[in-house]
């Protein structure tokens, strides 16, 4: 029913070669007609609200991510795909450069529009005068103009009536869901000033793989960030919010994980550590599939360890334990069947990472499973445009906040390696529909 989808490397993903560097208008205009029938014809047979701008619009892709709509949702990358490389084509590559360097504006006027808080401003129904605006902000109507009618060009908010503003789908967002919000202002106060430090920090400290010898800390009076989240609560609870938003985006499911690594093949009573674990709340997804495991849910910072108990679902309870861990020293849980470390490794540039994994070796037994769920960075090309712009800009904010990274499956393989020759690796797996990989080591030691 699907079909079209990518006709070659050009539509699905950015390619490679020639094909890569010199696709057609008209192919690529036919992939995009092809495929926008697919979706619209889907959106319509199921009833579902038909994707728009205005206030009332669904504000995500409202095709649910299943097995069922596999087929769709390639169609709907195709046409993200082919549609940044038309445009990027017909615009060409002197205009392309030359605004390209602007996008920091882009950031200013999100800085400006949460700073003076004017999602709440607007009216979610009808709309207010600039002039209006600017009174309650106490910023000149024709400043608060300019930098609204910028917005407006990526869709925030919008120009009903001459002189007049109103809500927009992603204006409306910026004013309902608050780990939004707490995502973009994390951005705007706490990593956007860092950015404009890149260059001085590699300067400084070319090879350092040190927290402190970042363009954070040179933005930030020294501090790496862990320090500065640390000696400032509202932030760090801001920063654990923005999280929330990044990881329960698209493709950062904690079910991909559920369901999507053979837990079957561990013992029926196994034990799962979750190093790093937070609140646990991965290990309770697991429990509900899984009633016969057993969590140990590590972590450095013991209020996240008494939130994740305190909100334990009572039924769960016999199933969890809890243990203050600092993962860079010795690992206290002994022979356990999985060690299950989430999103906590791209933190840490090469030389931690190794102590990390060495700091689990002796604790493991003989076919203990290793389990990391974060990213393993295709080569360039492969991905589309859109999944590689998300990937290769989480990996340069590492850089930028940690001297940290994103690994590519040979770094894993070269990590297990080197911190043991005991462990086989084997793979970094991506489910479908998943931006994470699951990467897998067996500890062998017979
Ligand atoms: C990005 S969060 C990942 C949390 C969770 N695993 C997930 O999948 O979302 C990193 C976690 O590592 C914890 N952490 C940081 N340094 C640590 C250390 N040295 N030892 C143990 N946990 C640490 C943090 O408190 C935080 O909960």
């Amino acid at each position: 029913m699907s079909t079209p989808a990518g006709t070659s490397a050009n539509s699905t993903g950015t390619g490679t070669g020639s094909v890569q560097l010199r696709p057609k208008l008209s192919e690529l205009a036919a992939t995009i007609s092809a495929n926008a029938k697919i979706v619209e014809d889907y959106i319509e047979a199921q009833g579902l609200p038909y994707p728009s701008f205005a206030s009332d619009g669904p504000s995500n892709f409202p095709i649910p991510q299943t097995p069922e709509t596999e087929g769709i949702h390639e169609a709907r990358q195709a046409l993200l795909t082919a549609s940044k490389h038309i445009y990027d084509l017909a615009t060409g590559p002197n205009e392309y450069l030359r605004w390209l360097v602007w996008n920091y504006n882009d950031v200013s006027t999100l800085d400006v529009i949460t700073a003076f808080d004017i999602p709440k401003i607007v009216p979610i129904d009808g709309d207010i005068s600039y002039a209006e605006i600017g009174e309650k902000c106490k910023v000149p109507e024709l400043k608060i103009r300019q930098v609204i009618r910028l917005a407006m060009v990526n869709r925030i908010f919008y120009e009903p009536r001459h002189g007049y503003v109103a809500h927009t789908a992603a204006s409306r967002l910026l004013r309902e869901d608050p780990l939004m919000w707490n995502w973009i202002t994390y951005n705007t106060d706490d990593l956007f000033p860092a950015s404009l430090k890149v260059v001085d920090a590699l300067k400084k400290w070319p090879e350092s793989g040190e927290t402190s010898d970042t363009a954070f800390a040179l933005a930030n009076n020294s501090e790496s960030l862990f320090q500065f989240l640390g000696a400032r609560p509202e932030r760090a609870k801001r920063f654990g919010q923005a999280m929330s938003a990044f990881s329960t985006g698209q493709g950062y499911a904690v079910e991909h994980l559920v369901k999507n690594y053979d837990w079957g093949k561990l013992p029926k009573n196994a034990t799962v550590v979750d190093v790093g674990g937070a609140t646990g709340f991965v290990c309770v997804e697991l429990a509900k599939a899984y009633p016969e495991f057993k969590f140990v849910v590590e972590d450095k910072v013991k209020a996240q360890l008494e939130l994740g108990e305190s909100t334990l679902d009572p039924a769960l309870k016999p199933q969890f334990s809890y243990v203050e861990h600092d993962f860079f020293t010795e690992q206290p849980v002994k022979g356990a069947d999985a060690y299950l470390i989430r999103w906590c490794m791209h933190n840490w540039s090469d030389k931690y990472a190794a102590i990390m994994i060495k700091s689990l070796v002796p604790a493991l037994k003989n076919g203990s499973k290793v389990i990391i769920n974060e990213l393993a960075l295709p080569e360039p090309g492969v991905l589309n445009p859109w999944e590689e712009r998300r990937v290769r800009t989480l990996d340069m904010v590492m850089m930028m906040c940690l001297n940290a990274l994103e690994r590519e499956e040979g770094d894993w393989k070269r990590l297990f390696a080197e911190a043991d020759p005991r462990f086989r690796f084997e793979g970094a797996k991506q489910p479908p529909g998943c931006l994470m990989n699951i990467v897998e080591a067996t500890f062998v030691d017979e």
